[in-house]
């Protein structure tokens, strides 16, 4: 089990040779009190799940969510005055209603072609990031916000309140949040310009290469890239078995992309938390939940996370013990959380790389197509195309022609700065959708590449819907369709039929390998999730200040996630923001939300849910057991795909073609016949493996849970530390220009 709070106390009133200089800037009593953990007591103990199941981090809150205030009350106030007088006056109400749907259509045109504008602004600067480029899209964007603020004070002037028309209303509601754009205009472009400094420092921070200090050009993404041999900082963490070199290339960027950010993320910070009071939330944490159209979305989280913990746990201890087996005790205590940058990736938000070395059984060989892919010939496109063909054989949507002729799905090679990260666009015309993806030849861009197409999709699927209706049924939805795609694309089932896997033999623990690796993606991935928005929720809520940033997010990582940093942190770090979301302001839960996707790809996979009326998992879960195709408890879950699955493809589509145009739970119980997130479908999917986990932590008696991190603790606050968080020759001069 995690330490408890009692423990930790007691070990910070042991804690010696703390040294604090008052006079330095950045530090104040909260810092101190959050570096010897008595925040952790004060702030965020109810938050903390020390004692395993409830996480109660919301209760105080949940009647401040979806809190209507200032203008929107007023608004309503008077029209209900109005309306009682307009009592009896039924076909003046009509009249009215019939304006306000009038009103609504021309308004979601022109509202479509704003974001058009806005949307091509913004990919000409991600994809070719020059001064120029920026300017123009910072044009646009204050021009569509100001054209926003002009409709939303217009859409406020009717009494949609009292509207009969319920989809009238819902459109109205949804035009009654206006965005940063309600922020006085020199105020919305200071905010825009905070994101874009972080955004730009992200995609322009490059670190020296460990070996060769002189070669400085090294970056986090793509992750891979064929014209230089593996010199990227991803494969530096794929690949490298030096402790030292991993930790070098963790602190480097982490200094470069985080602490960089450190001003425009506090500015960020009070712009955004003022729009969301314009918009009628009391901070921008509210703002993100509202999206989620549950004022107990927190607890739902909070419940989700407690079903997979005890997997988590598992799957951390039998980790440990493998890193602890291959570095040594020094390097990775028994008992103690796991040193982040040991886990095969920067951020240790999936394990995936360390599997090589930790696979349960490893004369059965490993689920990797990469060489495969090399050996086909794959090519970007060629990838791209295979992604639409597991589309259409499910019968949705192929990719319109002038997805071919824009999108970039491989780096330029004419040397301009791009983020390439990947993403899938909507250009809101019903025509021009796009993926901008710096695509390698490998396993995982192979899976990305579904995933990202899935989000076009979803476009294609609602492209018919009114603007207003054009996103995900809620954040979580978007996400959770590329990866009920990908989960049936990795399955050994679905590699053999494309031809990228040999026939052979499906045991028992080749099973256990396969779940086991996706186990390293997607469960450990969870609580990473989990906490980059606990995090900025508690920094929206301002319970967590700039004194304290950078302790709080480690105080959540290690609670949560079991990890620590490779060396003491302080406040002149800022490492959330060398997260690419944290830096350009992108809300994450959504990726923890999905946890029940798994569920939705049963449910897809294994029910004919064309039959009208079937709502009721129990029925369509018999149906799939009389079939033959599931049976509770059974192994068959993890191996299910749902590729030439016609009608599967056409549940998921009804689903998908709905938009936002309905609250999320009834879009969920068109697909699942559930109305609220659960993850036990994970649990289902993961047993096995869990089973065995148990059993071998067991065997090898392996300490469950951590003890509090040795290394967070002795923070010592001098000069030193503040020099090392300073811009160093080197990568730095690419940093302060374009
Ligand atoms: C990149 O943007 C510049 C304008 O700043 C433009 O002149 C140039 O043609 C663009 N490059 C590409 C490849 O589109
Ligand atoms: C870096 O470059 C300088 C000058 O080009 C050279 O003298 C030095 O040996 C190089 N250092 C390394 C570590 O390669
Ligand atoms: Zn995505």
């Amino acid at each position: 089990m995690l330490s408890d709070l009692a423990n930790t106390e007691k070990k910070i009133t042991t804690w010696p040779g703390v040294q604090i200089a008052p006079s330095q800037s950045g530090i104040n009593e909260e810092t101190v009190r959050c570096y010897r953990r008595a925040t952790f007591t004060l702030n965020y103990a109810r938050g903390f799940p020390a004692s395993g199941v409830d996480c109660p981090l919301h209760t105080a809150r949940d009647s401040m969510i979806m809190k209507i205030c200032g203008e929107l009350a007023l608004v309503g106030a008077i029209a209900s005055v109005f309306i009682v007088a307009a009592q009896g006056r039924a076909e003046e109400r009509a009249a009215e209603e019939a304006a306000g749907r009038e009103y609504i259509l021309k308004l979601d045109e022109k509202v479509g072609q704003a974001k058009n504008k806005r949307a091509l602004a913004n990919w000409a600067y991600e994809s070719n990031m020059t001064a120029y480029n920026e300017e123009q899209m910072m044009i646009v964007s204050l021009e569509v916000a100001e054209e926003e603020k002009e409709n939303w004070k217009e859409t406020m002037s009717y009494l949609w309140h009292e509207f009969e028309d319920e989809d009238l209303k819902r459109m109205f509601q949804k035009y009654t949040i206006l965005g940063t754009s309600a922020l006085p205009e020199d105020l919305n472009q200071r905010l825009i310009q905070a994101i874009s400094n972080m955004q730009s420092t992200y995609a322009k921070a490059t670190i020296c290469d460990y070996k060769d200090r002189n070669k400085c050009d090294l970056h986090v993404e793509p992750e891979t890239d064929r014209w230089r041999s593996l010199s990227e900082i991803t494969n530096i963490f794929a690949t490298s078995q030096d402790p030292e070199e991993l930790k070098y290339a963790w602190l480097e960027w982490h200094r470069v992309a985080g602490a960089a950010s450190k001003g425009n993320f506090t500015e960020y910070v009070q712009l955004n938390n003022e729009a969301a009071k314009l918009n009628g939330y009391d901070n921008a944490a509210e703002w993100w939940l509202s999206e989620y159209e549950a004022s107990d979305s927190e607890v739902q989280f909070a419940t989700l996370w407690s079903q997979v913990k005890p997997l988590y746990l598992q799957i951390h201890a039998y980790v440990r013990r493998h890193l602890r087996l291959k570095y040594g005790d020094e390097v990775v205590p028994a008992r103690g959380p796991i040193p982040a940058h040991l886990l095969g990736n920067i951020w240790a938000q999936t394990w995936g790389n360390v599997e090589y070395f930790t696979r349960p059984h490893k004369d059965k060989p490993e689920v990797d197509v990469t060489a495969a892919l090399i050996a086909q010939n794959y090519t970007a496109l060629k990838m791209f195309q295979a992604a639409e063909d597991f589309f259409k054989s499910l019968n949705l949507s192929g990719m319109p022609d002038l997805f071919w002729e824009r999108s970039i799905i491989e780096r330029p090679d004419d040397g301009r700065e791009m983020v390439c990260h990947a993403s899938a666009w909507d250009f809101f015309d019903g025509e021009d959708f796009r993926i901008k993806q710096c695509t390698t030849i490998t396993n995982a861009f192979f899976i990305t590449t579904h995933h990202e197409m899935g989000h076009i999709q979803y476009y294609l699927q609602y492209k018919d819907q009114p603007q207003i209706y054009r996103s995900g049924a809620n954040p979580g939805f978007h996400e959770a369709v590329g990866d009920v795609i990908a989960l049936s694309v990795s399955t050994p089932k679905h590699l053999k039929k494309m031809g990228l896997l040999q026939e052979g033999p499906e045991d028992a623990e080749s099973n256990i390998n396969q779940l086991y690796k996706m186990g390293l993606d997607k469960i450990v991935f969870l609580p990473f999730a989990y906490v980059l928005d606990l995090f900025r929720y508690g920094v929206f809520r301002g319970t967590t200040t700039p004194e304290s940033y950078n302790c709080h997010f480690w105080m959540l990582r290690e609670a949560l996630q079991g990890v620590q940093p490779p060396a003491p942190r302080s406040e002149y770090d800022f490492d959330p923001a060398a997260k690419y979301h944290v830096s350009a302001d992108v809300e994450y839960m959504r990726h923890f939300a999905l946890a029940n996707s798994s569920k939705v790809l049963v449910m897809v996979a294994k029910s004919p849910i064309a039959i009208p009326g079937v709502r009721q998992f129990q029925f369509h879960r018999a149906l799939c057991e009389l079939a033959g195709e599931y049976t509770p408890g059974s192994d068959d879950l993890a191996s299910c795909d749902i590729y030439n699955n016609a009608a599967a493809g056409s549940a998921l589509g009804s689903m998908l073609s709905l938009g936002s145009s309905k609250p999320w739970p009834d879009a969920m119980e068109v697909l699942t016949g559930q109305r609220i997130m659960d993850a036990s479908a994970v649990l289902d999917y993961f047993r096995p493996l869990y089973d065995w986990l148990i059993e071998e932590n067991a065997r090898t008696g392996e300490y469950i849970g951590w003890e509090a991190s040795e290394v967070v603790l002795p923070l010592v606050f001098n000069s030193e530390t503040r020099s090392d968080a300073e811009p160093q020759p080197g990568p730095s001069k690419r940093l302060t220009t374009e």
